[in-house]
Protein backbone atom coordinates (compact mmCIF):
# COMPACT_ATOMS: atom_id res chain seq x y z
CA UNK A 1 0.00 0.00 0.00
CA UNK A 2 1.15 3.61 -0.95
CA UNK A 3 2.85 5.69 2.43
CA UNK A 4 0.30 7.84 3.58
CA UNK A 5 0.80 11.83 2.48
CA UNK A 6 -1.15 13.49 5.11
CA UNK A 7 -1.17 11.63 8.63
CA UNK A 8 -2.08 14.89 10.88
CA UNK A 9 -5.20 12.78 12.27
CA UNK A 10 -3.26 10.08 12.98
CA UNK A 11 -0.73 11.84 14.76
CA UNK A 12 -3.21 14.20 16.60
CA UNK A 13 -4.78 11.09 18.06
CA UNK A 14 -1.57 9.92 19.47
CA UNK A 15 -0.87 12.96 20.45
CA UNK A 16 1.91 13.66 18.44
CA UNK A 17 2.86 17.28 16.98
CA UNK A 18 0.80 18.50 14.04
CA UNK A 19 1.79 21.59 12.01
CA UNK A 20 -2.44 22.45 12.60
CA UNK A 21 -5.69 20.97 13.91
CA UNK A 22 -6.70 18.17 11.97
CA UNK A 23 -10.17 18.55 10.33
CA UNK A 24 -12.74 16.33 9.23
CA UNK A 25 -17.02 16.34 8.80
CA UNK A 26 -19.17 13.13 10.45
CA UNK A 27 -21.48 12.39 7.33
CA UNK A 28 -19.39 14.72 5.43
CA UNK A 29 -20.59 12.17 2.34
CA UNK A 30 -24.10 13.38 2.29
CA UNK A 31 -27.59 14.61 0.96
CA UNK A 32 -26.00 18.63 1.70
CA UNK A 33 -23.72 17.62 -1.50
CA UNK A 34 -25.63 17.82 -4.68
CA UNK A 35 -23.18 15.43 -6.11
CA UNK A 36 -24.59 13.24 -3.46
CA UNK A 37 -27.84 13.24 -4.25
CA UNK A 38 -26.85 12.81 -8.63
CA UNK A 39 -24.79 9.44 -7.36
CA UNK A 40 -27.40 8.53 -5.12
CA UNK A 41 -30.28 9.02 -7.49
CA UNK A 42 -28.02 7.18 -9.96
CA UNK A 43 -27.43 4.08 -7.39
CA UNK A 44 -31.35 3.96 -6.99
CA UNK A 45 -31.47 3.51 -3.21
CA UNK A 46 -29.57 4.45 -0.12
CA UNK A 47 -28.79 0.89 0.37
CA UNK A 48 -28.03 0.28 -3.61
CA UNK A 49 -25.22 2.70 -2.76
CA UNK A 50 -23.81 0.71 0.07
CA UNK A 51 -24.07 -2.44 -1.87
CA UNK A 52 -21.99 -0.72 -4.38
CA UNK A 53 -18.25 -0.42 -4.21
CA UNK A 54 -17.72 2.12 -7.25
CA UNK A 55 -20.42 4.02 -6.26
CA UNK A 56 -19.43 4.60 -2.21
CA UNK A 57 -16.25 5.22 -3.27
CA UNK A 58 -16.96 7.99 -5.67
CA UNK A 59 -19.37 9.32 -3.06
CA UNK A 60 -16.81 9.01 -0.13
CA UNK A 61 -14.26 10.70 -2.36
CA UNK A 62 -16.94 13.63 -3.05
CA UNK A 63 -16.34 15.62 -0.39
CA UNK A 64 -12.42 15.89 -0.88
CA UNK A 65 -12.62 16.68 -4.06
CA UNK A 66 -14.24 19.80 -2.80
CA UNK A 67 -12.64 20.63 0.57
CA UNK A 68 -8.99 20.02 1.82
CA UNK A 69 -10.00 17.36 5.10
CA UNK A 70 -7.64 15.12 6.47
CA UNK A 71 -9.67 11.99 6.85
CA UNK A 72 -11.91 10.08 4.57
CA UNK A 73 -14.77 7.74 6.29
CA UNK A 74 -16.06 4.86 4.60
CA UNK A 75 -19.65 5.47 3.06
CA UNK A 76 -21.57 2.78 4.52
CA UNK A 77 -24.51 2.73 7.46
CA UNK A 78 -24.12 1.30 11.55
CA UNK A 79 -27.85 -0.64 10.22
CA UNK A 80 -25.47 -2.62 7.55
CA UNK A 81 -24.74 -5.65 10.70
CA UNK A 82 -28.38 -5.76 11.63
CA UNK A 83 -29.30 -5.91 8.11
CA UNK A 84 -26.84 -8.92 7.60
CA UNK A 85 -27.96 -10.40 10.93
CA UNK A 86 -31.34 -11.10 8.92
CA UNK A 87 -33.50 -7.76 9.52
CA UNK A 88 -34.04 -6.70 6.87
CA UNK A 89 -32.98 -3.23 6.47
CA UNK A 90 -35.21 -0.73 4.04
CA UNK A 91 -35.31 2.94 4.23
CA UNK A 92 -38.77 4.85 4.14
CA UNK A 93 -38.27 8.66 2.67
CA UNK A 94 -39.06 10.55 5.12
CA UNK A 95 -38.99 7.93 8.04
CA UNK A 96 -35.78 7.12 7.93
CA UNK A 97 -34.44 3.60 8.25
CA UNK A 98 -36.81 0.30 9.31
CA UNK A 99 -36.16 -3.16 10.00
CA UNK A 100 -38.72 -6.05 8.73
CA UNK A 101 -38.29 -8.30 11.33
CA UNK A 102 -37.80 -6.97 14.71
CA UNK A 103 -35.87 -8.74 17.79
CA UNK A 104 -38.55 -8.75 20.72
CA UNK A 105 -38.36 -12.77 22.41
CA UNK A 106 -36.15 -15.10 22.97
CA UNK A 107 -37.45 -17.20 19.26
CA UNK A 108 -36.57 -13.95 17.70
CA UNK A 109 -32.93 -14.00 19.09
CA UNK A 110 -32.50 -17.27 18.28
CA UNK A 111 -33.19 -16.44 14.39
CA UNK A 112 -30.72 -14.42 14.15
CA UNK A 113 -27.42 -14.75 12.14
CA UNK A 114 -23.97 -14.24 12.92
CA UNK A 115 -22.47 -12.69 9.81
CA UNK A 116 -18.86 -13.39 7.99
CA UNK A 117 -17.81 -10.13 7.08
CA UNK A 118 -16.03 -11.41 4.15
CA UNK A 119 -19.44 -12.79 2.80
CA UNK A 120 -23.07 -10.90 3.71
CA UNK A 121 -21.06 -7.75 4.37
CA UNK A 122 -18.21 -8.46 2.01
CA UNK A 123 -19.86 -5.34 -0.01
CA UNK A 124 -18.52 -3.26 2.58
CA UNK A 125 -14.83 -4.80 2.70
CA UNK A 126 -15.17 -4.43 -1.21
CA UNK A 127 -15.72 -0.47 -0.62
CA UNK A 128 -12.93 -0.30 1.53
CA UNK A 129 -10.54 -1.93 -0.82
CA UNK A 130 -11.46 0.38 -3.46
CA UNK A 131 -11.19 3.40 -1.35
CA UNK A 132 -8.11 2.97 0.01
CA UNK A 133 -6.90 2.03 -3.72
CA UNK A 134 -8.93 5.55 -5.11
CA UNK A 135 -6.92 7.43 -1.70
CA UNK A 136 -4.06 6.44 -2.70
CA UNK A 137 -2.63 7.22 0.62
CA UNK A 138 -4.02 10.88 0.26
CA UNK A 139 -5.34 10.81 3.87
CA UNK A 140 -6.17 8.06 6.34
CA UNK A 141 -9.41 6.13 6.25
CA UNK A 142 -11.94 5.62 8.79
CA UNK A 143 -13.80 2.83 9.33
CA UNK A 144 -17.09 2.69 11.53
CA UNK A 145 -19.91 0.73 13.10
CA UNK A 146 -22.88 1.09 15.98
CA UNK A 147 -22.70 0.45 19.23
CA UNK A 148 -23.92 -2.67 20.14
CA UNK A 149 -26.33 -0.36 22.07
CA UNK A 150 -27.35 2.39 19.82
CA UNK A 151 -28.07 -1.25 17.15
CA UNK A 152 -30.02 -2.83 19.41
CA UNK A 153 -32.11 0.46 19.64
CA UNK A 154 -32.96 -0.10 15.91
CA UNK A 155 -33.35 -3.82 16.00
CA UNK A 156 -36.01 -3.90 19.10
CA UNK A 157 -38.02 -0.78 18.18
CA UNK A 158 -37.71 -1.82 14.21
CA UNK A 159 -36.59 1.41 13.34
CA UNK A 160 -35.74 5.52 15.19
CA UNK A 161 -37.21 6.03 18.05
CA UNK A 162 -38.25 9.14 20.28
CA UNK A 163 -38.99 6.91 23.78
CA UNK A 164 -37.73 3.31 23.17
CA UNK A 165 -40.94 1.97 24.52
CA UNK A 166 -39.48 -1.40 23.59
CA UNK A 167 -36.13 -1.64 24.44
CA UNK A 168 -36.33 0.01 27.61
CA UNK A 169 -39.27 -2.39 28.67
CA UNK A 170 -37.00 -5.18 27.92
CA UNK A 171 -34.48 -3.40 29.66
CA UNK A 172 -35.94 -3.31 32.97
CA UNK A 173 -38.25 -6.24 32.22
CA UNK A 174 -36.42 -9.06 31.13
CA UNK A 175 -32.14 -7.35 30.85
CA UNK A 176 -31.10 -11.06 30.60
CA UNK A 177 -32.18 -11.07 27.17
CA UNK A 178 -31.26 -7.82 26.43
CA UNK A 179 -27.63 -8.88 27.46
CA UNK A 180 -27.46 -11.76 25.13
CA UNK A 181 -28.66 -9.94 22.30
CA UNK A 182 -26.03 -6.87 22.97
CA UNK A 183 -23.55 -9.87 23.27
CA UNK A 184 -24.49 -11.04 19.70
CA UNK A 185 -24.24 -7.75 18.00
CA UNK A 186 -21.22 -7.00 19.87
CA UNK A 187 -19.81 -10.18 18.31
CA UNK A 188 -20.58 -9.39 15.11
CA UNK A 189 -19.46 -5.95 15.49
CA UNK A 190 -15.67 -7.40 16.71
CA UNK A 191 -15.69 -9.22 13.69
CA UNK A 192 -16.83 -6.51 11.30
CA UNK A 193 -14.17 -3.96 12.42
CA UNK A 194 -11.38 -6.41 12.66
CA UNK A 195 -12.26 -7.18 8.72
CA UNK A 196 -12.65 -3.59 8.07
CA UNK A 197 -9.07 -3.01 9.48
CA UNK A 198 -7.87 -5.95 7.42
CA UNK A 199 -9.14 -4.80 4.35
CA UNK A 200 -7.38 -1.59 4.94
CA UNK A 201 -9.12 0.91 7.16
CA UNK A 202 -7.18 2.57 9.07
CA UNK A 203 -8.39 4.07 12.31
CA UNK A 204 -11.90 3.16 13.64
CA UNK A 205 -14.96 5.00 15.03
CA UNK A 206 -17.57 3.49 17.30
CA UNK A 207 -20.93 5.56 16.94
CA UNK A 208 -23.05 5.33 19.91
CA UNK A 209 -26.10 7.76 19.21
CA UNK A 210 -28.48 6.45 21.72
CA UNK A 211 -26.53 6.04 25.21
CA UNK A 212 -27.56 9.42 25.94
CA UNK A 213 -30.73 8.22 26.40
CA UNK A 214 -29.81 5.68 29.45
CA UNK A 215 -29.50 6.76 33.15
CA UNK A 216 -25.67 6.80 34.58
CA UNK A 217 -25.91 2.94 35.81
CA UNK A 218 -27.64 1.72 32.96
CA UNK A 219 -24.91 3.53 30.26
CA UNK A 220 -22.41 1.95 32.05
CA UNK A 221 -23.47 -1.98 31.90
CA UNK A 222 -25.49 -1.80 28.88
CA UNK A 223 -23.89 0.41 26.34
CA UNK A 224 -20.25 1.43 27.71
CA UNK A 225 -19.39 -2.35 29.03
CA UNK A 226 -19.82 -3.69 25.00
CA UNK A 227 -18.21 -1.11 23.27
CA UNK A 228 -14.73 -1.84 25.68
CA UNK A 229 -15.19 -5.09 24.97
CA UNK A 230 -14.88 -3.93 21.24
CA UNK A 231 -12.15 -1.95 21.58
CA UNK A 232 -10.42 -4.41 23.78
CA UNK A 233 -10.83 -7.38 20.79
CA UNK A 234 -9.50 -4.84 17.82
CA UNK A 235 -6.05 -5.12 16.78
CA UNK A 236 -3.92 -1.92 18.12
CA UNK A 237 -1.28 -1.90 14.89
CA UNK A 238 -1.81 -3.00 10.99
CA UNK A 239 0.37 -1.91 8.10
CA UNK A 240 2.95 -1.77 11.19
CA UNK A 241 0.89 1.81 12.23
CA UNK A 242 -1.56 1.97 15.35
CA UNK A 243 -4.88 2.14 14.73
CA UNK A 244 -6.14 4.43 16.67
CA UNK A 245 -10.25 4.04 17.95
CA UNK A 246 -13.07 6.38 19.11
CA UNK A 247 -15.49 6.10 20.81
CA UNK A 248 -18.47 8.71 20.46
CA UNK A 249 -21.52 8.84 23.14
CA UNK A 250 -24.76 11.89 21.96
CA UNK A 251 -25.24 13.23 24.75
CA UNK A 252 -22.36 11.19 27.11
CA UNK A 253 -20.72 14.33 28.21
CA UNK A 254 -21.01 13.21 32.09
CA UNK A 255 -20.10 10.17 31.41
CA UNK A 256 -16.29 11.46 30.07
CA UNK A 257 -13.88 9.72 32.85
CA UNK A 258 -15.26 6.65 32.66
CA UNK A 259 -15.18 6.45 28.85
CA UNK A 260 -11.88 7.35 29.02
CA UNK A 261 -10.92 4.19 31.01
CA UNK A 262 -12.72 2.56 28.33
CA UNK A 263 -9.06 2.34 25.80
CA UNK A 264 -9.92 3.73 23.04
CA UNK A 265 -7.69 6.40 21.56
CA UNK A 266 -10.27 9.24 21.07
CA UNK A 267 -13.44 10.36 22.26
CA UNK A 268 -15.70 12.33 19.94
CA UNK A 269 -18.19 15.18 22.21
CA UNK A 270 -20.87 16.46 20.77
CA UNK A 271 -21.73 20.50 21.28
CA UNK A 272 -22.91 20.18 25.14
CA UNK A 273 -19.69 19.76 26.50
CA UNK A 274 -17.14 22.06 26.76
CA UNK A 275 -13.75 21.22 25.12
CA UNK A 276 -11.54 22.89 27.66
CA UNK A 277 -13.43 20.92 31.06
CA UNK A 278 -13.28 17.95 29.06
CA UNK A 279 -9.20 17.93 28.87
CA UNK A 280 -9.02 18.83 32.43
CA UNK A 281 -11.40 15.71 33.26
CA UNK A 282 -9.75 12.78 30.98
CA UNK A 283 -5.62 14.70 30.99
CA UNK A 284 -3.52 12.96 28.54
CA UNK A 285 -5.68 9.70 28.47
CA UNK A 286 -7.61 9.87 25.44
CA UNK A 287 -7.71 12.85 22.47
CA UNK A 288 -10.51 14.43 21.85
CA UNK A 289 -12.87 15.25 18.45
CA UNK A 290 -15.15 17.68 18.21
CA UNK A 291 -17.57 19.51 18.78
CA UNK A 292 -18.91 22.46 17.00
CA UNK A 293 -22.80 22.86 17.01
CA UNK A 294 -23.95 21.67 13.19
CA UNK A 295 -26.58 24.22 12.95
CA UNK A 296 -23.55 26.99 13.61
CA UNK A 297 -23.26 25.98 10.02
CA UNK A 298 -26.59 27.77 9.12
CA UNK A 299 -24.84 31.13 9.91
CA UNK A 300 -23.24 33.01 7.57
CA UNK A 301 -19.09 32.66 6.99
CA UNK A 302 -18.21 35.67 9.56
CA UNK A 303 -20.49 33.81 12.21
CA UNK A 304 -19.09 30.29 11.70
CA UNK A 305 -15.58 31.41 11.45
CA UNK A 306 -16.23 32.75 14.95
CA UNK A 307 -17.70 29.36 16.20
CA UNK A 308 -14.51 27.83 14.90
CA UNK A 309 -12.11 30.15 16.70
CA UNK A 310 -14.30 29.24 19.96
CA UNK A 311 -13.93 25.82 19.67
CA UNK A 312 -10.06 25.59 18.98
CA UNK A 313 -9.86 28.06 21.59
CA UNK A 314 -11.70 25.74 24.14
CA UNK A 315 -9.34 22.92 23.44
CA UNK A 316 -6.47 25.65 23.87
CA UNK A 317 -2.82 24.50 22.69
CA UNK A 318 -1.10 21.37 21.74
CA UNK A 319 -1.88 18.57 20.13
CA UNK A 320 -4.36 15.62 21.11
CA UNK A 321 -7.75 17.19 18.97
CA UNK A 322 -9.66 16.41 15.71
CA UNK A 323 -11.81 19.07 15.02
CA UNK A 324 -15.16 18.07 13.52
CA UNK A 325 -19.36 18.84 14.54
CA UNK A 326 -20.64 17.54 17.50
CA UNK A 327 -22.71 15.17 15.45
CA UNK A 328 -23.64 15.06 11.29
CA UNK A 329 -23.49 17.80 9.12
CA UNK A 330 -27.28 18.42 8.77
CA UNK A 331 -29.05 17.98 4.66
CA UNK A 332 -29.78 21.64 4.60
CA UNK A 333 -26.01 22.96 4.55
CA UNK A 334 -25.07 25.05 2.13
CA UNK A 335 -21.67 23.36 0.95
CA UNK A 336 -20.03 27.41 0.49
CA UNK A 337 -20.64 27.19 4.41
CA UNK A 338 -18.70 24.32 4.66
CA UNK A 339 -15.67 25.78 2.81
CA UNK A 340 -16.01 28.64 5.55
CA UNK A 341 -15.78 26.10 7.92
CA UNK A 342 -12.58 24.75 6.50
CA UNK A 343 -11.07 27.85 5.58
CA UNK A 344 -11.50 28.88 9.24
CA UNK A 345 -9.87 25.79 10.82
CA UNK A 346 -6.99 25.99 8.16
CA UNK A 347 -6.00 29.53 8.83
CA UNK A 348 -6.96 29.48 13.12
CA UNK A 349 -5.67 26.65 14.22
CA UNK A 350 -1.48 26.96 12.92
CA UNK A 351 -1.77 29.04 15.98
CA UNK A 352 -2.54 26.66 18.45
CA UNK A 353 0.68 23.93 17.54
CA UNK A 354 4.13 25.98 18.10
O1 LIG B 1 -20.00 10.10 8.08
C1 LIG B 1 -20.09 9.69 6.91
O2 LIG B 1 -20.02 10.45 5.91
C2 LIG B 1 -20.13 8.18 6.66
C3 LIG B 1 -21.40 7.63 6.39
C4 LIG B 1 -22.43 7.38 7.50
C5 LIG B 1 -23.81 7.31 7.19
N1 LIG B 1 -24.48 6.93 8.31
C6 LIG B 1 -24.37 7.57 5.86
C7 LIG B 1 -25.82 7.84 5.75
C8 LIG B 1 -22.30 7.10 8.86
C9 LIG B 1 -21.04 7.11 9.72
C10 LIG B 1 -23.60 6.81 9.37
C11 LIG B 1 -23.85 6.42 10.76
C12 LIG B 1 -25.23 6.28 11.24
N2 LIG B 1 -26.32 5.80 10.58
C13 LIG B 1 -25.63 6.55 12.58
C14 LIG B 1 -24.72 6.99 13.68
C15 LIG B 1 -24.28 8.40 13.58
C16 LIG B 1 -25.34 9.42 13.80
O3 LIG B 1 -25.61 10.18 12.86
O4 LIG B 1 -25.89 9.46 14.90
C17 LIG B 1 -27.02 6.28 12.67
C18 LIG B 1 -27.88 6.45 13.90
C19 LIG B 1 -27.44 5.78 11.40
C20 LIG B 1 -28.81 5.27 11.02
C21 LIG B 1 -29.33 6.07 9.91
N3 LIG B 1 -28.94 5.93 8.60
C22 LIG B 1 -30.25 7.14 9.99
C23 LIG B 1 -30.96 7.60 11.25
C24 LIG B 1 -30.36 7.67 8.69
C25 LIG B 1 -31.12 8.90 8.26
C26 LIG B 1 -32.41 8.64 7.64
C27 LIG B 1 -32.96 9.93 7.06
O5 LIG B 1 -33.79 9.78 6.17
O6 LIG B 1 -32.58 11.02 7.50
C28 LIG B 1 -29.55 6.91 7.84
C29 LIG B 1 -29.35 7.08 6.39
C30 LIG B 1 -28.04 7.64 5.96
N4 LIG B 1 -26.82 7.14 6.35
C31 LIG B 1 -27.81 8.70 5.05
C32 LIG B 1 -26.42 8.82 4.90
C33 LIG B 1 -25.67 9.75 4.00
C34 LIG B 1 -28.88 9.48 4.32
C35 LIG B 1 -29.58 8.54 3.39
C36 LIG B 1 -29.93 9.08 2.04
O7 LIG B 1 -29.06 9.39 1.20
O8 LIG B 1 -31.14 9.12 1.78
Amino acid sequence: MSELKNDRFLRALAHQPVDRTPLWIMRQAGRYLPEYRATRAKAGSFMDLCRNAELACEVTMQPLARYDLDAAILFSDILTVPDAMGLGLYFVTGEGPKFERTVRSEADLKQLATPDPEDELGYVMNAVRTIRQELDGRVPLIGFAGSPWTIATYMVEGGSSRDFANIKGMMYGNPELLHRLLDKITQSTIAYLKAQIAAGAQAVMVFDTWGGALSPENYQIFSLQYMKKIVAALPKEADGRAVPSILFTKNGGQWLESMAEAGSTGLGLDWTTNLADAKRRVGDKVALQGNLDPSALYAPPAAIRTEVQKVLESFGTGSGHVFNLGHGIHQHIDPEHVSALVEAVHELSPAYHS
